[in-house]
């Protein structure tokens, strides 16, 4: 039997190439080993996004985009967490085994907490219960579906450590192996795409390159990213150019060489390996953006799609919380 992966997408912001490269594209070669499952994790996102219209087309917005990328709803589940009661079920077995203390050590929380200080805030300010006790409705995410692994960014990691002592601390005290005991992935291979500015790119500096915007607005985006002052005749060295390395991850073998010889040899602009980066990244977003727009139009075959990964997840959901209510003995 394969193993089960599990992963969450917090929908938060426009999905963007950094998105594309460090969680789309892994998520979906990933599929290919694991009995994977995928949602959307759109509680997660109520304790920032407090606006419905924004919330609920960043969740559509979101979902579509995963679809669009590559994701194939017949081969992975694929829902909505709010979709699936048991979650919240679950969460609330799982507040009785998760003590305060570990709450507090959380990295999130934490650097929240230590914002307000230097803003000479009320430690507390602004932190909601949510946010607080993320951590516990994660866990609840990953143990409602005997998840084994679950592929995270390095920032994730302490959550899944925080899942693995609340399962271990239930299973304890049951002195039975009611929850599997997931493991995080960090995929250490997957690229830093630098953003516009050079830093990596990132919603939080807004210098990223949305994924399905239009042709003409990819083009002057890419037009815009910051290059340093060597004339058309230098040579320039394509390693330390923030062109060459969006270039490099689009581009074939021999197309990377041909543009690293042209740095190499001078004689050639920024305008000019702007417009190979433009060329090669709207060679490969063109049939995503299609793809993208087309799911985007048509809302009820989104809603089908996701209600479909609904039913698939949810007799898995009410088996984990069956089992746990015999166990407690709230059955
Ligand atoms: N916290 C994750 C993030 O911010 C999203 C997430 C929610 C998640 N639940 C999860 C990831 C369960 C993995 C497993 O990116």
């Amino acid at each position: 039997m394969k193993k089960i992966s599990l992963t969450g997408i917090k929908p938060t912001g426009q999905l963007h190439i950094g998105n594309y490269f460090g969680a789309i594209k892994p998520a979906v070669e990933l599929a290919k080993t694991y009995d994977a499952r995928y949602f959307i994790a759109d509680y997660h996102s109520l304790n920032l996004i407090k606006d419905p219209k924004q919330l609920s087309s960043l969740i559509r917005e979101v979902a579509a985009g995963w679809l669009a990328g590559g994701l194939n709803p017949d081969e992975v589940i694929f829902y909505r967490q709010s979709a699936i009661p048991e979650v919240f079920e679950l969460t609330t077995i799982l507040m009785a085994f998760t003590a305060k203390g570990l709450m507090n050590r959380a990295h999130a929380y934490k650097a929240s907490v230590q914002e307000n200080i230097e803003k000479q805030s009320d430690s507390d300010a602004g932190i909601n219960m949510g946010l607080y006790t993320y951590p516990v409705l994660m866990a609840a995410d990953i143990l409602l579906f005997d998840s084994n692994v679950v592929p995270v960014g390095r920032d994730q990691v302490q959550h899944v450590e925080m899942a693995q002592d609340i399962a271990q601390a239930l299973n304890f005290n049951y002195k039975k192996d009611l929850l599997v005991v997931p493991e995080a992935s960090v995929q250490e291979q997957v690229a830093v795409v630098p953003g516009l500015d050079g830093r990596k790119m990132s919603k939080s500096y807004n210098n990223t390159i949305p994924l399905f915007i239009p042709e003409n607005q990819l083009k002057k985006l890419i037009m815009r990213i910051v290059t340093n002052s060597q004339g058309v005749d230098e040579p320039k060295d394509p390693e330390s150019s923030q062109i060459y390395q969006l270039f490099k991850l689009f581009a074939s073998a021999d197309e990377q060489k041909a543009l690293a010889d042209r740095y190499r040899a001078g004689g050639m602009g920024w305008g000019e390996a702007k417009d190979a980066l433009f060329q090669v990244v709207n060679r490969e977003v063109t049939p995503l953006r299609e793809r993208f727009n087309a799911i985007m139009d048509d809302p009820k075959k989104l809603d089908d799609i996701l209600k479909q990964g609904a039913d698939k997840a949810r007799p898995i959901a009410a088996r984990t919380v069956a089992r746990l209510r015999k166990a407690i003995g709230i059955d």
